[in-house]
């Protein structure tokens, strides 16, 4: 059983249907400069423990920082017998400074606990690139939103018309939401990176007076694990990233649906630049909008990666058990999904652009005012009950003469009620409309502006 990460207690080596059911090197092998980097942490925490002779760390840190050049030429190969990139890395390493140095590393550390800190370490850098991103996207948001405030639009609920909106209020209730999740990748930052586990050993801790707090330091982290058990055991940090992966998705999701139907004929409200959407291969006049499509169905993909993930977690007893080597490969995908999604999102809407006219000449229709009579019904003092009832007469009287609020006749208003008069027109219109929006948080363009600003102070905070 040579070369193997144990022999002693075995008279025969694994079985190759083991091994090809163990082996994970073809997944976690992106791992090994996360590996080193807590070998490296590992061999001085020893040193200073008084476990290496100056002559054995220095020749340790030669070897591994051998490995790592090799790794970057990529020059560094698993080999069938390896069961993970710690075992891997191991051997690579004998193989470099010899048996007897490179078999001192091992003390103190499990893989328990190197592949628990080594992954937190992983999605760590991960979540730096992946708030990078959406924060280009919400930048290309922002800039789209400060371009259009000139453009009304129908804004609607259940689909329906419900109140006009200005465009740039829309696009930037996208925005919102992406800025919450990169503050979400940051909360959880702060807590992954007070807990890494290397001197937790296989669960218990170690014998060897290593001070896992200076490990923790050396990779970045901001204090190692309360718990030897919990350090190895616990996988939350996984799912929540996952989560935030997955809300990412949903996000990228919903403004890609409403890039979908804007791009229909039917709305007709925007068009995709050609370099960001696709043709047929056999209808010669088709442009369709594949990025959002994609973005919408890997949204479910994401969601599957956390789903998959909680329900390994379920029912597991503590501390390690081999099911949570299933962690990596869900988390693995949806970082390489969003590293590769959103790019693609940001260039398609940043390229988009919108029919503002059309957008402003549907935003009133479908009685989209109605509310806007209420309320200034109320403002005159009508009660809001009474201003709700006479709107809506009004509505039932323009679908009586097929006409639209602002073509009912001084008269005709007045027959529904007095309290209706000729001042009522100052919010029939879609610019009265939406300038009375004016409350905090509202859609008239001076709220809409200090918006951009308050989405811009949030974007440069982080
Ligand atoms: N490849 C394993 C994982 O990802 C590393 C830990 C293995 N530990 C063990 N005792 N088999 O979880």
């Amino acid at each position: 059983n040579e070369g193997s990460l144990w022999g002693g207690r075995f008279s025969s080596g694994p079985s190759p249907e083991l091994q090809a059911l163990s082996r994970s090197t073809h997944f976690d092998w992106q791992l090994t400069p996360y590996d080193l980097a807590g070998s490296r942490a590992h061999a001085n925490a020893l040193h200073r423990a008084g476990l290496l002779t100056d002559g054995d760390h220095a020749e340790l840190l030669r070897g591994l920082s051998v490995l790592g050049e090799r790794y970057a030429a990529d020059d560094l190969l698993a080999a069938e017998s390896d069961e993970d990139v710690h075992g891997a890395l191991e051997r690579l390493l004998l193989e470099e400074v010899g048996p007897e140095v490179g078999g001192r590393l091992r003390a103190g550390r499990s893989r328990n606990d190197q592949v628990a800190t080594l992954f937190r370490a992983y999605l760590r850098d991960h979540a730096r690139t992946i708030a990078g991103l959406v924060l280009d996207l919400v930048d290309v948001l922002e800039h789209q939103a400060a371009a259009h405030l000139d453009v009304i639009m129908p804004g609607r609920t259940h689909l329906q018309h419900a109140q006009p909106v200005l465009l740039s209020h829309h696009l930037l209730a996208h925005a919102w939401p992406l800025v919450r999740d990169v503050e979400r990748l940051r909360d959880w930052d702060v807590r992954v990176a007070s807990d890494s586990p290397y001197g937790s050993g296989a669960l218990a801790g170690q014998t060897l007076g290593l001070d896992p707090e200076a490990v923790a330091a050396e990779l970045g982290f901001s204090g190692s694990s309360a718990n030897s058990i919990d350090g190895t055991a616990s996988r939350d940090f996984a799912a929540e990233f996952a989560f935030v992966t997955a809300q990412i998705g949903v996000d990228l999701s919903r403004l890609a649906e409403e890039v979908i139907l804007w791009t229909t004929r039917e709305f007709d409200f925007a068009k995709l630049h050609d370099s960001w959407s696709t043709g047929s291969s056999i209808m010669p006049q088709k442009k369709n909008p594949d990025i959002a499509e994609l973005a919408r169905g890997k949204s479910g993909r994401l969601i599957g990666n956390l789903a998959g993930l909680m329900a390994t977690l379920k029912g597991l007893p503590l501390a390690y058990n081999r099911d949570l080597q299933e962690d990596k490969e869900p988390l693995f995908d949806s970082v390489q999904t969003l590293e590769v999604l959103l790019p693609a999102v940001s260039g398609m809407v940043a390229t988009l652009t919108f029919n503002g006219p059309r957008m402003t000449d549907l935003a009133p229709q479908g009685f989209s005012l109605a509310t806007d009579v209420a309320e200034w019904l109320v403002r005159e003092g009508v009660p809001f009950r009474d201003a709700h009832e006479l709107a809506g007469a009004c509505v039932r009287r323009c679908e009586e003469l097929g006409c639209d609020l602002p073509d009912l006749t001084d008269e005709q208003l007045a027959e529904i009620s007095p309290a209706l008069t000729s001042e009522v027109r100052a919010v029939l219109t879609v610019e009265g409309s939406v300038s009375s929006r004016s409350g905090r948080g509202g859609t008239a363009p001076d709220r809409v502006r200090e918006q951009l600003d308050e989405l811009r102070a949030a974007g440069a905070g982080h």
